[in-house]
């Protein structure tokens, strides 16, 4: 589903100065999307201790920006040492954002950054009850396997192709393109 919310958002790489960013969103969230993202009622300095940890290893984030502020996230955790085949996926959408497609749109490019870094199995920490969530994974079988009940998904195509390298590439370059794009317009916006 395509909407104004979406269409005038942006979707790009987190970069290594945004962990504030990060965590700011993540403390937005409304209580029943943090209890959903954490699987738990977690407290705000739990958050912030979990950003300062993410942003200690080699995760890769994907941000949802509408005006310049983060309104969804999506991260890929690698699991264990350097070079690990597996890693853990993670997607908070701030609540008026919710079921526009961006999680979906968030997810896509989570797998193929996975995809890429020959990431095997990809776990996702889902409660039983999370529908929403459910239903993203299923528009994903051609590519990922769930088991709700272990919550463990497996990427399908463990090697990257020069295709998804490139399309990994596009999207990054049209991500940074936009984001350029997006800075100039709040500089010169009059205020
Ligand atoms: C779960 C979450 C990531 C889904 O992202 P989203 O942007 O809301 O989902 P999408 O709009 O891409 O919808 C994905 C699919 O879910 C289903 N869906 C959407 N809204 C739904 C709703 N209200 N109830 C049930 N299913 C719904 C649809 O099948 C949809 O696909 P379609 O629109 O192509 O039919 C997001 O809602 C969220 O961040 N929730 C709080 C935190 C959380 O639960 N994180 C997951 C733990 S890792």
């Amino acid at each position: 589903m395509q909407n104004a919310l979406v269409v005038d958002g942006l979707i790009r790489k987190l970069w290594i100065t945004e962990s504030t960013t990060y965590c700011d969103h993540l403390l937005r969230l409304d209580r029943d999307s943090r209890y959903s993202r954490f699987g738990s009622a977690v407290a705000d300095d739990f958050i912030r201790e979990y950003v300062d940890a993410t942003y200690r290893l080699n995760a890769v984030g994907h941000g949802f920006f509408v005006n310049g502020e983060l309104r969804g996230a999506a991260e890929l955790r690698p699991l264990g040492p350097a070079l690990t085949r597996e890693a853990e996926a993670a997607l908070s959408i701030e609540t008026p954002w919710q079921s526009h497609g961006v999680g979906s749109e968030l997810l896509d490019r989570t797998l193929l950054a996975a995809r890429n870094r020959g990431i095997k199995t990809l776990h996702m920490a889902c409660l039983a009850n999370n529908r929403r969530m459910q239903e993203l994974a299923r528009k994903f079988t051609a590519e990922l396997s769930f088991d709700f009940g272990s919550v463990a998904g497996e990427v399908a195509a463990a090697r990257p192709t020069p295709l998804s390298v490139l399309r990994e590439f596009v999207a990054d370059g049209h991500g940074f393109a936009t984001a350029v794009l997006d800075v100039q317009s709040r500089l010169f916006r009059p205020v």
